[in-house]
């Protein structure tokens, strides 16, 4: 890795550490979208303006990372279960949590737009 890459993602890390305010974490237009996306459909109530979680998981370091079910197993928050757990919310529930996640109308786009904001929120 570069050195400038190497720089770039420590600020990030650290930005992502220290605060959440709009301006901490550069994100690309398409990750803005997604945060856009999430905002303006109900989505940052439970899980930040910011994706630092709430009432529901932070999305702040989720891709990728293992996630612990509440049957007790263990799944890896790719891709496919970002759009899993966006589509059908029930599917796969996340220990810990004892809200709900409620059902949304998002098309493909919207989802995948709110994915590339996840994934740019870091991995663990
Ligand atoms: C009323 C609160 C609430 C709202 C609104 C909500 N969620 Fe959730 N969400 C949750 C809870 C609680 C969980 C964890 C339990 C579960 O797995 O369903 C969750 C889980 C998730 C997960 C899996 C996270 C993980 O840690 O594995 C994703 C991805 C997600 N939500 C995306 C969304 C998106 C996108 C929207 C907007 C369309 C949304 N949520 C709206 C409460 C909410």
């Amino acid at each position: 890795m570069s050195r400038v890459a190497a720089t770039f993602l420590l600020a990030l890390s650290l930005a992502g550490c220290a605060t959440t305010d709009d301006e901490a974490i550069t994100l690309s237009p398409a990750a803005g979208a997604g945060r856009d996306v999430a905002r303006s459909n109900g989505c940052a109530a439970c899980h930040g303006a910011n994706g630092q979680g709430g009432v529901g998981p932070a999305f702040v370091g989720l891709y990728r990372s293992d996630r612990e079910l509440i049957d007790g197993s263990i799944v890896v928050a790719d891709s496919d279960y970002l759009y899993e757990s966006i589509t059908q919310p029930g599917a796969k529930l996340v220990a810990g949590y004892r809200g709900r996640m409620p059902s949304n109308n998002l098309d493909d786009a919207q989802i995948a737009s709110i994915t590339a904001w996840i994934e740019e929120l870091g991995t663990p």
